[in-house]
């Protein structure tokens, strides 16, 4: 075991020497009270360590310990509902958290090492299993059934013996004799290295979305299952509730919400408002589905570089299961910025704006472990991680390094607005310039699964969309009296389509999720209003007569309206519509 002396500290970075036989990533220990560090770089017997704890204290001379293994994470039950750090130790409480006291060179083991789980065995003694095949099963909480695998580095081979039973994380439920006839010991836990992708299959096509219940996202901006996407934004513009949104409402059976270097209330909002929320798809706590990554701004920064992987290595091995996993960073932003921290440290030669040359191949990186797989193992179960992050720019200025690294790699692109924001338009999602590659490849989904005529109601929308940013202009050059009457009524659409529709308060019971259908309906009908009074006004009808019908008030609220009454309003709505545009026509017609 490597074991050298500091030469120097510089904030979160030591340099010692004497370390010729560690190796890189290796993680080591620090000083008497052994602080927590992973080398990140090596030059003959000289080890760079970034120090996951604050190194106050710390002088030349004193003691690094190579453990000559790679920060890793403890894979196993109890993940779901506990809060980690940056490096997988299980925060007790909030106060702990925001009050940073927890000591330093603690040694928490991530996965309780007492409790014991009960373990249902779903192969038997003689049966041959592979590595990634699930051997048995651990009701991990109510909604959360943990599949127990033989791990990707294992042999795998026939099982010997098996056995129900209660079991803590550290015995072993399984035991295989290998081809050449060695032994492997199955247990409920696994360890993996963060910084290496977890092994799948193949990757397949991510054709499914993953249903947000956010209309902007799900109508036009759609992620797939396994898909990346991206949330840059200036400062209070709706990132962290965009994130938290997702995180609630999501088709995904686990979530991992990675607080990264934001500011401790926004993980307290998490931790109070995940538990008494309600999933709508269980019906149980969230709390029940979800792992949380919390490295506020106060804690170590060099723990905040590792946390995307903690995070991420936590979400492959829940997809490994065959789950859908959803991952959400926030920010990616301030993990790019401790990456800049730790390069400056050692001194590289710095790129754009300070970040290092690799700060683009690590984004890359990391969200390509993001994808819809063909998990291991011998069944061909499918797993999905989709991953989402926020990225910070400041000043809202995305031509900055880390917006732009990250546009490079994502599909999906939800760009908040300061202009909205401030308007209170929310989600502040930008429809003029956000994007989804991924919209025509899902377009067959919802046309067959919600309404045949769902990408056709889409594409009308967005038109219509795009027709009022430029008659806006003609508007701001020589006024509203400048349009015909069809291009006042397009206007009246276009407002309809943003306040109506795109425009969703988080803070609503009702309004903060919809289903596709009710999505449906609404599309359905603002374009419906558009389309019988412009045939209306076509006829003689008068413009202001159109505008000013009374339903449209209704469909303003149709938002509202809780998911059980929406078949009953919408069928209303439609009647009362072509009632009053036919009034609208009738009057007309009297003179
Ligand atoms: N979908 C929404 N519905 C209602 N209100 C919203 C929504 N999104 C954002 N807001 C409002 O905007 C405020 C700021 O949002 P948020 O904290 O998510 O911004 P942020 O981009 O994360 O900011 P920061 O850069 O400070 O992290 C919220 O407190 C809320 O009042
Ligand atoms: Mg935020």
């Amino acid at each position: 075991m490597a074991k050298g002396r500091i030469t120097k500290v510089a904030g979160p970075l030591v340099v010692a020497d004497g370390m010729r036989d560690a190796n890189m990533y290796d993680v080591v220990r620090v000083g008497e009270e052994r602080l927590i560090g992973e080398i990140i770089e090596m030059h003959e017997d000289r080890a760079s360590v970034q120090v996951y704890e604050e190194t106050s204290g710390l002088g030349t001379g004193t003691e690094v310990v190579s453990t000559g293994a790679p920060l890793s994470v403890e894979l196993g039950p109890g993940l779901i509902t506990t809060i980690y750090d940056g490096i997988q130790r299980p925060l007790e409480n909030i106060r702990a958290m925001i009050g940073n006291n927890l000591k330093r060179g603690i040694e928490v083991p991530s996965l309780d090492r007492e409790k014991k789980w009960h373990f249902v065995p779903c192969v038997a003694a003689g049966d041959t299993v592979v590595p990634g095949d699930i051997v048995g099963t651990v009701q991990e909480t109510d909604v959360v059934n943990h599949k127990i695998m033989v791990p990707p580095n294992f042999k795998g081979g026939t099982v010997k013996s098996i056995a129900e039973g209660d079991y803590t994380v550290e015995e072993i439920v399984a035991v295989l004799t290998t081809a050449d006839g060695a032994e492997e010991n199955v247990g409920l836990m696994q360890k993996w290295p963060v910084r290496v992708g977890r092994p799948y299959k193949n990757k397949i096509n991510p054709d499914m979305p993953l249903i947000t219940g956010q209309r902007v996202v799900d109508a036009m901006f759609p992620i797939a299952k396994g898909g990346v996407a991206a949330i840059p934004g200036p400062f209070g513009s709706g990132k962290t509730v965009t994130q938290h949104q997702l995180a609630k409402w999501a088709e995904a059976e686990i979530v991992v919400y990675i607080g990264c270097g934001e500011r401790g209330n926004e993980m307290t909002d998490v931790l109070n408002e995940f538990p008494e929320l309600v999933d709508p798809h269980t019906g149980k706590s969230l709390m029940e589905r979800t792992v949380l990554i919390a490295n506020t701004s106060d804690m170590p920064v060099a723990a905040r570089e590792a946390s995307v992987y903690t995070g991420i290595t936590i979400a492959e091995y829940f997809r490994d299961m065959g789950y859908s996993v959803a991952l959400m960073a926030d920010s990616t932003s301030r993990w790019a910025e401790a990456l800049r921290e730790m390069s400056g440290r050692l001194e590289e030669m710095p790129g754009e704006e300070g970040y290092p040359a690799y700060l683009g191949s690590r984004i890359a990186q990391f969200y390509e472990r993001a994808g819809r797989v063909i998990c291991l193992g011998s069944d061909g179960r499918e797993g999905a991680l989709s991953a989402i992050g926020a990225v910070s720019p400041p000043g809202g200025d995305i031509s900055e390094p880390v917006s732009q690294a990250t546009l490079r790699i994502v599909k999906v692109y939800w760009g908040l607005d300061a202009a909205l924001a401030y308007e209170r338009h929310f989600p502040a999602i930008n429809w003029l310039t956000s994007y989804s590659l991924y919209a025509d490849q899902l377009g067959g989904w919802f046309n067959k699964n919600v309404a045949e005529d769902w990408m056709e109601l889409r594409g009308r929308m967005m038109t219509i969309l795009t027709e009022e940013a430029s008659l806006n202009e003609i508007v701001q050059m020589v006024g509203m009296d400048a349009l015909s009457d069809p291009d006042r009524l397009k206007m009246e659409a276009a407002r309809s389509i943003r306040e109506d529709f795109l425009h969703q308060d988080a803070f609503d019971d009702v309004d903060t999720y919809s289903s596709s259908k009710k999505m449906h309906q609404m599309m359905t009908m603002v374009l419906a209003y558009y389309d019988k009074a412009l045939d209306a006004l076509r006829k003689g009808a008068n413009i202001k007569d159109l505008i000013d019908i009374p339903v449209r008030e209704t469909i303003g609220r149709f938002k509202y309206v809780e998911e059980a009454d929406t078949d009953e309003n919408f069928a209303k709505i439609m009647q009362t519509l072509d009632a009053e545009i036919g009034a609208a026509l009738a009057k007309e017609e009297e003179y």
